[in-house]
């Protein structure tokens, strides 16, 4: 079965899917974009992406493509017509095709807008959890605005590139102050000696990530301890775990940062219970 891609109001095959050389996506990396995890033939809290993709539109004043529903509806479909049980659903947004200039285009010129899907394997997933996977620390480098999910991310394929040449599967970036503040494609979590849950408040300096609320919600309704403040790296040395959070991977743990071992070097009983849990906190509705 050939792959299908949404590009602009038609499913074309996967191989001939393209968008316009002076499409400002490509261009400039002007558009933004969500990550979906397909579960079980399921889209993982699909009315929080789409809140964060408009939130995401209106910072950059790109309009919808179309209605949400529409997107809904699109969504859907490509996950359905690419028989996906478990992979991602991929949507991207653009602010249009235009001839090259660093302004806005003319009013008439119409957001693009691309939809993918793929499928992983849930047991290969689960090798890594249970493996657990190295970060790699790397100093900040950011634009300040990371609130906002767009396509613009140089620093970080460098960040992860980086990671991986030094043996990790993920980068934690490192702020002035000493702090993680997130990672390359994940958000950064520790649980404390004492137990304590530790992630970094979403107003600062990351992307409020959607598998993060889900987690958040988890906790309180498993009543564990927790804390929303910054955790520095020496933090992250001492922690009895670390995991990260994104919708490629849920709750995925740390068992090495910077080549240092935490915890006792294995996936951690918080994580892995966090990971189990995981789908009970969201919303889930089948394709
Ligand atoms: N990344 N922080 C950053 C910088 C991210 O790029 C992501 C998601 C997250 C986690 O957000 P969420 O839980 O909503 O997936 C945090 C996606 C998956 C990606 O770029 O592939």
């Amino acid at each position: 079965m050939s792959r299908i891609a949404y590009v602009n109001g038609q499913y074309v095959r996967h191989a001939d899917a393209a968008v316009h050389v002076e499409d400002r996506g490509y261009q400039f990396a002007d558009g933004v974009y969500e990550v979906c995890e397909v579960w079980q033939n399921k889209i993982v809290d699909m009315p929080r992406h789409l809140d964060r993709l408009g939130r995401s539109l209106g910072e950059l004043r790109i309009d919808w493509p179309m209605s949400r529903a529409a997107v809904e509806f699109v969504l859907r479909q490509v996950v359905t017509r690419n028989r996906v049980r478990n992979g991602l659903v991929y949507i991207q947004v653009t602010r249009g095709v235009s001839k090259r200039d660093h302004f806005f285009p003319p009013e008439d010129v119409a957001p693009s807008i691309v939809v993918t899907a793929r499928s992983s394997s849930p047991e290969a997933a689960k090798a890594q959890a249970d493996q657990g996977i190295a970060v790699v620390s790397y100093p900040e480098n950011r634009w300040p605005r990371v609130d906002i999910k767009t396509v613009a991310l140089l620093p970080n394929v460098l960040a992860k590139q980086n990671a991986k040449e030094h043996g990790g599967k993920e980068a934690w970036y490192i702020d002035g102050d000493g702090n993680v503040t997130e990672g390359g494609s994940t958000n950064a979590w520790i649980v404390t000696k004492d137990g304590v849950l530790v992630t970094r408040p979403a107003e600062s300096g990351i992307l409020r990530g959607i598998t993060r609320a889900a987690v958040l919600e988890l906790i309180d309704r498993e009543g564990l301890s927790f804390e929303e403040r910054p955790f520095s790296l020496e933090e992250a040395f001492e922690a009895k775990e670390a995991f990260v959070t994104a919708a490629t991977s849920v709750v995925m743990p740390v068992t090495r940062v910077d080549g240092r071992i935490i915890g006792n070097g294995h996936p951690g009983s918080v994580a892995t219970r966090l990971r189990e849990l995981f789908h009970t906190a969201t919303d889930l509705q089948t394709v």
